[in-house]
């Protein structure tokens, strides 16, 4: 296949043009009780591979290559009509529910401590949402209470009986989940969950003042109550959270693959508009506090497809097969560009969550009893995490554009770079959005000093919709660029279309 002649685009790494530190939390990702997430997911006790606590090693060894940080859990929608003492103390105790926001049955056999000891395993920070929609103050106080209480009540001895000698220290809090969307299990209006956040969060501060709490924002700036949304919950929340949450997923529309690629388009838009009306409150409020965006699900979901249908009717099974998208190389460019987003708006986006980690919508995928792999999402994901370190800096790119119907005219270059000052090291991650057109992306580094390449790698194929499967699990990834240029100014790379790129650069003088 020829392609056209390649375009040109151009950036600059300036070491004095920071934006922010690059924040671990920024590749959190979501453990939902929701098809085989947990099931046959990271929990499958019958599995060949799995641990004395039933948790699969090949799935553990995964999340550490992803790179994962924070772990957000139960749910998503499953949370509001979870009750957490379900899920904990002897197995043969536990109930058997219907699992009303999945259509599902939920066994109760993975509960809370479970899930706490596979995050030590996984070498990832727990994140708890607690139940708004069914449940309210007491029950989550009470969780808090079991958690994180060293000893010496009834709710946190029971931990310690249940064989959890030290608390489990969670720090990071959702107050409730999507709770302005209305299939929600117990939906509320702004009004009505904004008190009931203030209050929940007030009382859960009485037992420790140093939690960080997640306030709902609005599932999807599509819902006819953003903006105002956040502007009454955070009204009756500001003074007593840290972050205000944003929902986005993304899917390529009536074979518009141009305007899927410029998804990232409509998420800038959504970090800007939250900001500006938690600014908007705090002005009102004379608040010294700024509120960050914990950014908690975000993903390319095929959402009206027939993977995603509940079960109906008299069906309500046990870790159906949900949700269960494969990904193809487009979607992992998007990924990789949502994660450009992410990173170029980390003076407010601290906390993130990929939605999900297993099988859901997932980077990683697992057969029951059988193999592990990786799908093409896994790769940007991993990619940005391992390399995205010390401050993130502000490229200014300038590119060519192409036409989109949903956005307009969109640069074919989306960009963001990161500095560690200590090591030296400096990372461009870029996108090609163009369909047909390779981009030849000149990379000026002259404030930087001298520097030189350490490897570039590229994401792509002839075949945009190109996937890996159990059977072909290195089908898509990243393979090494050879295109790499030096020049008076720096160094000139080539873009293929449809592509997600990592540029290394290190100090020239660096040794070692
Ligand atoms: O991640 C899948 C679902 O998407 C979550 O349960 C819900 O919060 C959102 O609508």
């Amino acid at each position: 296949m020829t392609h056209p002649a390649p375009a040109t685009a151009r950036l600059t790494l300036d070491p004095a043009l920071r934006i922010a530190p690059v924040s671990r939390r920024t590749f959190g990702a979501f453990v939902e009780h929701l098809g085989r997430c947990v099931y046959t997911g990271i929990f499958e006790p019958d599995h060949p591979g799995a641990d004395a606590d039933g948790l699969r090693t090949d799935v553990i060894e995964l999340v550490r290559e992803l790179g994962v940080s924070t772990v957000r859990y139960p749910g998503g929608n499953f949370v509001s009509g979870y009750r957490w003492e379900d899920g904990i103390g002897p197995v043969q105790h536990r109930p058997t529910r219907l699992d009303l926001a999945w259509h599902s049955t939920e066994p109760n056999t993975f509960g809370l401590d479970e899930f706490i000891r596979w995050t030590g395993k996984a070498g990832v920070e727990p994140m708890m949402a607690v139940n708004l929609g069914t449940r309210g103050i007491q029950e989550a106080v009470d969780l808090l209470e079991y958690c994180n209480f060293p000893s010496g009540t009834r709710l946190s001895d029971l931990r310690v009986a249940n064989g959890a000698p030290q608390p489990h220290g969670i720090r990071m809090w959702c107050l409730g989940n999507e709770m302005d969307g209305p299939w929600q299990i117990g939906h509320k209006t702004a009004g009505e969950y904004g008190r009931l956040a203030a209050e929940t969060a007030r009382a859960m501060r009485m037992i420790d003042p140093g939690l960080e709490l997640v306030a709902c924002g609005s599932s999807g700036s599509g819902m006819p109550t953003f903006g105002q949304w956040e502007a009454t919950v955070l009204e009756h929340a500001y003074d007593l959270v840290d972050f205000v949450s944003c929902h986005a997923y993304y899917q390529e529309k009536d074979g518009d693959l141009a305007g899927f690629l410029a998804s990232a388009v409509n998420m800038e838009r959504f970090i800007n508009d939250v900001v500006a009306t938690a600014d908007h409150v705090r002005a009102k409020r004379r608040a010294d506090k700024r509120l960050m965006i914990s950014f908690d699900e975000w993903n390319v979901w095929y959402m009206d497809q027939p993977a995603s249908q509940t079960p109906r009717e008299a069906d309500w099974p046990v870790a159906p097969r949900l949700l269960e998208d494969h990904y193809h190389v487009a979607d992992a460019v998007v990924v990789g560009s949502l994660l450009i987003t992410l990173l170029r708006h980390s003076d407010r986006v601290t906390a993130a969550s990929l939605a999900q980690l297993v099988n859901v919508i997932a980077p990683i995928m697992t057969e029951p009893g059988g193999r592990a792999w990786r799908q093409t999402t896994f790769h940007p994901f991993a990619q940005a995490s391992r390399h995205a370190a010390g401050e993130v800096l502000r490229v200014e790119p300038t590119s060519p554009t192409y036409p989109t119907t949903e956005y307009g005219e969109v640069p074919v270059l989306h960009a963001v770079a990161t500095h560690d000052p200590e090591t030296t090291g400096t990372t461009v991650f870029a996108v090609n959005r163009s369909l047909d057109t390779p981009l030849s992306l000149a990379i000026d580094t002259r404030p930087m000093g001298s520097m030189r390449v350490v490897e570039a790698s590229v994401l792509t194929s002839r075949d945009p919709y190109a996937r890996n499967t159990a059977d072909a699990p290195e089908r898509v990834s990243p393979r090494s660029n050879p295109s790499v240029s030096t020049d008076r100014d720096g160094f000139t790379v080539a873009l293929a279309p449809v592509s997600w790129n990592v540029i290394r650069l290190e100090s020239a003088s660096r040794t070692g």
